[in-house]
């Protein structure tokens, strides 16, 4: 397994190129299912979690190739309707083709995704919305078994806000017979992505934008293209690693990116100090002299991110000040907090709170990645730790940053990729 050795202390300053959305790709990929016909998804980010959902569709017979960012997609031989326990496990995100496929082909065998490092994930929104659809619905031997003649339009309610949910739901509403209404539906810039690209495909969907969609079922769609959207949790890692790690009076630009996605952050970053200059597709910070203590709860979109908490803990350990980080939406994503501390962080946790004690320096350690955003939160403070960090199990990091060490190298950073130890 390779790992990262980072040589802390590099100022870094430059431009970097923000990729396509991986939350947007996972969604788009699944929704072809629901046409036959060549697509193609440009800005697609050449990532570990796209290739698997390339894998997956391709057992079930669907063509899958990624060439220069465009991924073009063709399911006109598609011969399967099973996603095996073999891909599910890889990627939780997986379940997003139960919906489609019980809407297109009247059946469905998915298996049920298991947890993830920092926890239990249910799944049980996804099928309890597509029951209320009129599918029938039995776990068997860990997979989902779902059947049903056509889909139903109906009223369903998420009690919690879910991305997936609301994106797996919307995929098999589509082709339903009748209207549903969604209430409480994920407002997540990839969700309002898949239901305009859904509504490109022929589909009728009203709300776009909101926690309320009203979908009227069509009897079929046809394929389209799309662009995907920029990657907001990239784009907020890089940022947090310039107002970390950024020359002072130096300056980290990125391009290729949507501030309108990424308020919360932005408001955030200049509360602690860093100044923010925005365009059309770039955003410019200026890393703050000092770090000023700022506490950050995570929120559905567009609250905080929870996909930033990991990246927030991190920057507050270098604060002048004590700062309280709350997730609200993952109560246990927090196993980057033990590995921060063998770097010298000061962090206590109670429940799915953090304290947040500002120390003057990291020190350079091995430290383990456990999953995507914990290892971008470790390789953040690799850059400004003193002497040598080693961030094993990068594959995690791979799931989710493309080139990441790349990236960082064209912005000073002292970063390499090595062969790690097998274990
Ligand atoms: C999506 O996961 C993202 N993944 C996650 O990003 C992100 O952290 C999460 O949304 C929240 O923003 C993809 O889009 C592929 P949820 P998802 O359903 O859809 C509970 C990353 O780092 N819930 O919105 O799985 C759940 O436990 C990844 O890129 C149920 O209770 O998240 C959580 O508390 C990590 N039952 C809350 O809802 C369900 O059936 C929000 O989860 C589904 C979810």
């Amino acid at each position: 397994m390779d790992k990262f050795v980072i040589n802390g202390g590099k100022p870094l300053s430059g431009t970097v190129m923000i990729g396509g959305a991986k939350n947007a790709s996972l969604a788009l990929m699944p929704a072809t299912i629901l046409a036959n016909g060549i697509y193609h998804l440009h800005n697609t980010p050449d990532l570990r979690d796209i290739l698997t959902m390339g894998r997956l569709l391709e057992t079930m017979g669907v063509g899958v190739s990624l060439v220069d960012q465009t991924l073009t997609i063709d399911t006109k031989t598609m011969n399967s309707y099973e996603a095996p326990y073999e891909h599910v496990k890889q990627m939780r995100a997986s379940i997003y083709v139960l919906g489609p496929l019980v809407a297109r082909f009247g059946q469905a065998k998915v298996s049920l995704p298991g947890g993830c490092a920092w926890g239990p994930r249910p799944v049980n929104l996804h099928i309890e919305g597509i029951r209320k659809l009129g599918a029938e619905i039995e776990l068997d031997a860990g997979y989902i078994i779902a059947k049903a003649k056509r889909l139903s339009g109906t009223r369903i309610l998420f009690d919690v806000s879910s991305v997936g949910a609301t994106g797996n739901v919307m995929m098999a509403a589509v082709l339903a017979k009748g209207t549903t209404l969604i209430e409480n539906a994920a407002q997540e810039p990839e969700m309002v992505q898949l239901s305009e690209f859904l509504v490109k495909m022929g589909a009728k969907i009203h709300g776009i934008g909101t926690g309320r969609l009203e979908i009227e079922g069509v009897d079929e769609l046809h394929p389209a293209d799309v662009t995907t959207i920029s990657d907001r949790i990239e784009a907020g890692t890089f940022l947090i690693a310039g107002a970390m790690a950024g020359k002072k009076g130096g300056m980290i630009r990125l391009e290729k990116c949507n501030q309108h996605h990424m308020g919360a952050l932005i408001v955030k970053l200049e509360d602690i100090g860093a100044k923010i200059r925005t365009g059309a597709d770039w955003i410019e910070l200026t890393p703050p002299e000092k770090i000023y203590a700022v506490n950050a709860t995570t929120a559905i979109y567009p609250g905080f991110p929870t996909d930033m908490q990991a990246q927030w803990i991190a920057l507050m350990s270098l604060a002048q000040g004590t700062s309280i980080v709350k997730d609200t939406v993952y109560f246990d994503r927090f196993t980057h907090v033990p590995e921060l501390i063998r770097l010298g962080a000061n962090i206590t946790l109670k429940e799915n709170v953090a304290t947040v004690i500002g120390v003057k320096k990291l020190t350079g350690a091995k430290v383990m990645s456990t999953d995507l955003r914990a290892s971008a939160s470790l390789i953040l403070a690799g850059l400004v730790a003193e002497g040598t960090t080693e961030v094993l199990r990068v594959y995690h990091i791979d799931r989710g940053y493309e080139s990441v060490e790349k990236k960082l190298q064209a912005l000073g950073a002292d970063i390499l990729r090595e062969k790690g130890e097998e274990f």
